[in-house]
């Protein structure tokens, strides 16, 4: 995924009621990627509006995504969404392991197989990590490394092109936009994780990889967190339901 563009992810979660707000939501996005230079959206809608939106397989500004998929390909696995319907509708992504789907109990070894299953299958896998809260002595390190080697953990180096790592920081989820990580502290964190990922895979495996933050984004810090972030893109929330305030996002990240 990672060239010289940035990935800027709207990540609807379940959101909105109904299908007709969906399209209006999606028709502001479809308009302002046609002025983007350098980022490419991805628009993550809730899996049941997945087919409202045609996209051309040539517009590189613009792609689909859902927020979860299942381990398995098909079978009797009730209210699951495989890999090959995602394809089939024409999501290019997938969301793994959000917080928000961890605390409803999915566990690492899921999470491994889910994003597995993506990047064999031909998706791009947005795989999510994050800790709950910091700690002085900095064992939120350590608990971010065990969460990166797990979900990673069943994905073979030739795909690591197709990975997609957001670090989301729970305590910065859902929060004012005061509160979302500095830009310098992004940074910090881009570094830890791509020295977990060569300390995994080897330096040579993870140029492909591209870093995305997540957390309480908005038109106002978005495009530093990306600048002085250092970090190829953004994971947005609640912003990416707005039109107004997901095009000023847009508008940030492309004039880094
Ligand atoms: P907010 O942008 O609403 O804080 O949500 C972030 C997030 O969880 C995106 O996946």
């Amino acid at each position: 995924v990672k060239n010289q563009k940035k990935l800027v992810v709207a990540n609807w979660k379940m959101n909105p009621a109904g299908p007709g707000e969906a399209r209006k939501i999606f028709s502001a996005v479809r308009r302002v990627s046609g002025l983007l230079k350098r980022t490419k959206v991805v628009v993550c809608p809730p899996a049941v509006y997945s087919s409202l939106f045609k996209i051309d397989r040539k517009n590189k500004k613009l792609a689909l995504g859902v927020q979860n998929i299942f381990g398995q390909l098909s079978g009797p696995f009730t209210g699951e969404i495989g890999v090959q319907m995602a394809k089939n509708v024409g999501a290019e992504f997938a969301i793994v392991g959000h917080s928000e789907r961890r605390v409803l109990g999915e566990t690492d070894a899921v999470i491994a197989q889910k994003a597995a299953m993506a990047v064999e299958w031909g998706l791009n896998a947005i795989v999510c990590i994050g800790e709950k809260s910091r700690d002085q002595n900095g064992d939120y390190f350590g608990f971010l490394k065990t969460e990166i080697q797990s979900a990673l953990s069943l994905v073979k180096k030739k795909f690591l092109g197709q990975v997609i790592v957001a670090y989301e920081p729970i305590w910065a989820i859902g929060k004012s936009f005061k509160d979302a990580m500095q830009p310098r502290e992004v940074h910090e964190m881009a570094i830890f994780i791509k020295k977990v990922l060569s300390d995994s895979f080897g330096k040579e495996w993870i140029h492909g990889v591209a870093i995305l933050y997540g957390g309480s984004v908005n038109y106002e810090n978005a495009g530093l967190i990306v600048k002085d972030g250092q970090i190829d893109g953004l994971l947005v929330g609640r912003e990416s339901l707005s039109p107004e305030g997901f095009k000023e996002i847009l508008k940030a990240v492309d004039a880094v």
